[in-house]
């Protein structure tokens, strides 16, 4: 049976539900395994720019939802974003993710397209986008301007949990639009965050089940993390979304060691962070720990610092005021302390060649 590698829903809770050290340590030493042999040591690193924080939805955990009124609204200039691309390219990033509230009416589309056009005239570097749920005509026309990625986490599988969180908004448009992003040729990212309140070990199971049938290029997971601005920041908020003990997912460490390395066994050739949220519930050894239980990507910050408090999607982010550079050399230290190389290329998805049966390319599936 796999040593219980074999995922199936009932195997996937089971790990989740697993506290054994001894027992973890086997699913921590698979996972880096299936890690080496299919994307191999190096980590590449993604430079985020949080060019905007407009945002017009009302996400009940997110600092920076339209009702959050103590934030002032940025949305930075275009030479700023190319200065960040080039600052990306000096420390040896050669990926930039763009990344933003979800404002049509603030973070229009040909604003966008120029950005991203400008980018790749002028800079070597492979761009993600990361803007909420779009239309495919915009998605399109991003990808025309030359956006390589696009990053859009279903946050959770369980369509009712999910329009709880998201007023007025439906999890299967998030499906579409990420079917939608592959056919114009994306690299498509989706990713959840872990311990929500209402989340259960069983919708956490079928979100990775999801990710293999999906076979996305990129997995972002992170714990859930209350931000005091927002109604899940309430605890009488959250007293009304937990579950009972036994099925509620706690939002801690553990788990999200436990989810990433599943993700891992689950999506071989995938790109996987190991996400700041996690690296905010253990600033010593987070990051270092998700890079070996499963990760292979780091998202070291580009953000100017001016911005950076302004873009409090939860709070205590980790490494808020260090500049870009003082992040980069902070990076650079933790991956060589754990010995292995940084990639030097875009670090797209390789995507191994199969022959015979079993690939699973085709997500119509
Ligand atoms: N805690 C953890 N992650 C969060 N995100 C947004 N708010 C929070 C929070 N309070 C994550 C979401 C989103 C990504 C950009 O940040 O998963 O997709």
């Amino acid at each position: 049976m796999n040593g219980g590698f074999e995922l199936t829903e009932e195997n996937i809770e089971r790990w989740l539900r697993c506290e054994d050290a001894s027992v973890l340590e086997k699913l921590w030493n698979e996972a880096d395994r299936v890690r080496r042999e299919n994307v191999g040591d190096e980590i590449h690193l993604r430079g985020l720019v949080e060019f905007s924080n407009h945002c017009e939805r009302s996400c009940l955990y997110c600092g920076i939802r339209r009702e959050n009124s103590k934030l002032e609204r940025y949305i930075m200039p275009i030479e700023e974003i190319l200065a960040c691309a080039r600052d990306a390219l000096s420390f040896g990033y050669r990926t930039v993710v763009l990344q933003a509230g979800e404002s049509p009416a603030r973070i229009e589309e040909e604003y966008v397209s120029e950005v991203v056009r400008r980018i790749k005239d002028e800079v070597d570097v492979a761009v993600t986008l990361s803007l909420g749920e779009r239309t495919p005509e915009e998605l399109e026309s991003w990808r025309k301007a030359g956006a390589d990625r696009y990053l859009l986490r279903i946050e959770t599988s369980d369509l009712e949990l999910f329009s709880r969180i998201h007023p007025g908004r439906d999890r299967r448009l998030r499906t579409r639009l990420l079917d939608v992003l592959r056919e114009l040729g994306y690299e498509v990212g989706t990713g959840i965050m872990i311990g929500i309140p209402g989340q259960s070990y069983r919708s956490i199971a079928h979100d990775i089940l999801f990710f293999r049938k999906k076979d996305v290029d990129m997995i972002g997971v992170g714990p859930f993390i209350a931000h005091p601005d927002t109604p899940l920041g309430r605890e009488e908020v959250v007293k009304r979304f937990l579950l009972d003990e036994g099925e509620q997912v706690p939002p801690t460490e553990e788990m999200t060691y436990k989810v990433l390395a599943l993700c891992r066994i689950a999506c071989p050739e995938a790109n996987i962070p190991s996400t700041t949220a996690l690296a905010t519930l253990n600033l010593a050894r987070g990051r270092e720990l998700g890079l070996q239980r499963g990760a292979n990507v780091v998202m070291p910050n580009l953000t100017p610092t001016s911005y950076r408090k302004l873009y409090e999607i939860y709070p205590s982010k980790a490494c808020i005021r260090e500049s870009a550079g003082e992040y980069s050399v902070c990076i650079r230290d933790r991956i060589r302390s754990i010995g292995r190389p940084m990639g030097t290329d875009h670090g797209d998805r390789r995507r191994r060649r199969k022959s015979g049966p079993g690939r699973t390319e085709d997500e119509t599936s």
